[in-house]
């Protein structure tokens, strides 16, 4: 089948990956309500179009932290990728180059800083988990900082990671050849414990995530890195409010996917009121459930600079590498810029909340 749409390439990947590595990427926590949360959400959004509007000529690029982006669309960190694709993270951070957009590199990636930065010609962002040992947070920020890693993303939703019951009935292990390759100086991995409630995963992440992580610890990881701060998985104006006293200087309204606390709201849902108290203050960006071009439209209409997508592109990478990446990222412009032609706008800058309307 020669996919159409985001959703095909899930169904491809579905074909090619081994059970527990599909099930590991597309599964949510628990029940999975936020999974289809915050896929159902983006439907309830409706488009106010208009028409007359000459939209031969469009503008799609943007700016996020400084840093131009051809499309509003970055990848956001995924974990392990190494499961999709021998290259991994390596093939990702190439296409995300070639399409001229961030690619974020997960602390828990199956290709270390370095490996990535040495192929990638586009801009990267690092996505951290702050480890219990903050030698190891430290180490990781300065890799960071000297591969020409243009921001720090903290995620602060996973004091630990939520309860997959999909990998716990799969006892999760991590495919050969597939392992944390960044803690691999910090630790002998063999001595890990093979699984914890029937998943690597989960075991690993005893070490790499540190439940105690506070608003204070912002202040240290301030004094240890100049680069700037993004912090992913707030989901209320409170804590935006607080990362915006913090200094932040931008912040990812995010639910990890549905991976994290089943039960949590769709991340658009929570967006608008998130943008309204701080969006003069910092960059606000979303995740959650993104698979249509009118989905990024409906996100920037609703106050979003840009958007994350996460398991769309590992399906791309599933199928084809970094050539799959690529039509993944490539087939979520065109519609993109479809929607845009559709709607009358002709620029990034000029999408307003005027745009749409919705019923949560
Ligand atoms: C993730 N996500 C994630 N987030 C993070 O901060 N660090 C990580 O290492 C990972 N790892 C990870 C692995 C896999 C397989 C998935 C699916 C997700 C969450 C990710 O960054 C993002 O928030 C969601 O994936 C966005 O939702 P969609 O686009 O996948 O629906
Ligand atoms: C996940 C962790 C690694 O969602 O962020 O699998």
């Amino acid at each position: 089948m020669n996919p159409v749409n985001l959703f095909e390439f899930e169904a491809l990947a579905k074909d090619k990956l081994e059970k527990s590595a599909y099930d590991y990427i597309a599964g949510g926590a628990e029940d999975g309500v936020t999974l289809r949360e915050n896929r159902q959400a983006w439907e309830r959004i409706q488009f106010h179009p208009r028409v007359l509007v000459d939209v031969s000529k469009l503008d799609l690029k943007t700016c996020v932290l400084g840093q131009e982006i051809s499309f509003p669309v970055i990848l956001a960190p995924t974990a392990l990728q190494k499961l999709s694709h021998p290259e991994g993270e390596i093939a990702t951070a190439r296409a995300a180059a070639a399409a001229g957009t961030i690619f974020t590199l997960s602390s828990i990636a199956s290709c270390t800083i370095e490996e990535v930065a040495k192929v990638s010609k586009g801009p990267l962002w690092f996505q951290l988990y702050y480890s219990k040992d903050r030698q190891v947070t430290k180490d990781l920020l300065e890799r960071a900082k000297m591969n020409n890693y243009s921001a720090i993303c903290l995620t602060v939703d996973t004091p630990r990671l939520g309860r997959r019951e999909q990998d716990i009935r799969n006892r999760f292990q991590l495919a050969k050849g597939v392992t944390l390759k960044n803690f691999e100086k910090y630790m002998n991995l063999k001595d890990m414990p093979a699984e914890m409630h029937g998943s690597a995963l989960a075991a690993y992440s005893v070490t790499t995530m540190d439940p105690s992580l506070s608003w204070k610890d912002l202040d240290w990881l301030r004094s240890v890195s100049d680069l700037p701060i993004l912090l992913k998985g707030i989901m209320t104006p409170e804590d935006a409010l607080m990362a915006v006293g913090h200094g932040v200087d931008g912040i990812i309204v995010s639910n990890h996917g549905g991976r994290q606390l089943d039960g949590a709201p769709a991340t658009i849902e929570v967006l608008p009121d998130i943008v309204d108290v701080v969006s003069d203050r910092t960059e606000v960006l979303v995740d959650g459930g993104i698979r249509r071009g009118t989905d990024v439209l409906k996100a920037l209409a609703l106050g979003a600079k840009a958007v994350l997508i996460g398991r769309p592109y590992v399906w791309g990478l599933a199928v084809d590498g970094e050539a799959g990446v690529k039509r993944v990222l490539g087939m979520l412009r065109d519609e993109f810029e479809l929607a845009m032609t559709l709607a009358g706008a002709t620029s990034v800058a000029e999408i307003d909340a005027n745009l749409v309307s919705f019923k949560f």
